[in-house]
């Protein structure tokens, strides 16, 4: 079994990406049998379809790196890399892109939604999918745990595989499965999806220089309700018990009752919510600091994933090379 997950460093991360995936990442790998079992990237090739901005994406792709890590990724549990450190995965990319239609990849949702939104339909946004495939393929993953708004691309990948293996006639590929966290969509402070793009998302680190009553203020004061007075029975199923649940499933669970009775107001639950989110995320956030100090540790630890995923992409790219008759100088792609 082998393990697969990339999130892209477009943004900060925030608890839709904790709960629907980073979360589960991180438990995954320290159930699993070795760095081998168990490969986890920064998707920044991927993020160049929204991010033209070298610097910014240089900057996010390191915080997203000490953001694992403060979390809790132990770097000798799993092989954790930048995507970029292994170019394999675009050559793949362009092998998959000749057996496959447009049609599959006009399909995806994602694709769509973004176009919808008014983001440029460049090619690299349509391809997006492809190298995702290439991504999980190259690695012989078998699981991919992510959010709901993943799985079509993992199913994608499925049939991706599967056409490179039917039009070339061997088995490199294996079938990849994807997996859902306990929470697969994570609801924003404006009830719809929590993502970087609607801007609606409460990030797991907030900036150094916020105090918490600004951050609070920013984030958890804006969660949108309904106009019921204190006095009025609420849902106990709401955005602000959704979020309360994930971050303090006992405290929220006893907390319901009350709740659904009458009696307490949106205001308060606001307050309990920060405070179970700083309680949480509060001690990650100082490990984060003294990481985050310690360049050359948050490196050393991307360049040995990179080292590991890209001795397994080449061996896999050379199935694939030897399969489509595409062959290399000896010695030039050392
Ligand atoms: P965003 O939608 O903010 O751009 P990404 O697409 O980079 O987030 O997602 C990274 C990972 O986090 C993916 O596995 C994705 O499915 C998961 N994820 C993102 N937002 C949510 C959410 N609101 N609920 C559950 N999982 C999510
Ligand atoms: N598309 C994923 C996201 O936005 C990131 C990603 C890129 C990924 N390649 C992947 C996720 C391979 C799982 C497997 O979240």
């Amino acid at each position: 079994m082998r393990i697969l997950s990339g999130v892209q460093p477009s943004g900060t991360l925030h608890l839709g990406n904790y709960y629907g995936a980073v979360q589960q990442h991180i438990e995954l790998a320290e159930g699993a049998d070795g760095p081998l079992s168990t490969f986890y990237f920064i998707a920044n090739l991927h993020t160049l379809t929204t991010l033209h901005d070298g610097a910014r994406v240089r900057a996010l792709t390191r915080d997203v790196a000490v953001d694992y890590l403060a979390l809790g990724l132990d770097p000798s549990r799993a092989t954790f890399f930048r995507q970029s450190d292994v170019p394999e995965v675009c050559e793949l990319a362009w092998f998959l892109s000749c057996c496959v239609g447009k049609g599959l990849l006009e399909r995806a949702h994602s694709y769509k939604d973004k176009v919808a939104r008014g983001l440029e339909p460049s090619m690299g946004l349509f391809n997006y999918p492809l190298l995702m495939a290439a991504d999980i393929l190259i690695y012989r993953s078998t699981v991919v745990p992510v959010g709901k708004d993943q799985q079509q691309h993992v199913e994608m990948t499925q049939d991706i595989g599967q056409s490179f293996n039917a039009a070339f006639a061997r088995e490199v590929f294996v079938r990849p499965e994807w997996r859902f966290s306990r929470a697969p969509v994570v609801p924003g402070v404006d009830g719809a999806k929590m993502s970087k793009s609607y801007n609606n998302t409460i990030p797991i680190f907030m900036p150094d220089d916020m105090t918490e009553a600004k951050a609070f203020k920013a984030y958890f004061a804006s969660i949108k309700t309904d106009s019921k007075g204190v006095a009025e029975p609420k849902d106990p199923n709401d955005v602000l018990m959704t979020l309360y649940r994930l971050i303090d499933p006992g405290a929220a669970e006893e907390f319901a009752p009350v709740y659904a009775r009458g009696g307490v107001g949106y205001g308060e639950l606001k307050q309990r919510l920060h405070r179970a989110y700083l309680d949480k995320f509060g001690p990650f956030a100082q490990k984060r600091k003294i990481i985050a100090a310690d360049e050359t540790y948050v490196e050393g630890v991307l360049e040995d994933g990179a080292r590991r995923a890209r001795g397994i992409a080449r061996e896999v790219m050379a199935e694939a090379r030897a399969a489509t008759g595409i062959t290399v100088a000896q010695g030039t792609h050392a």
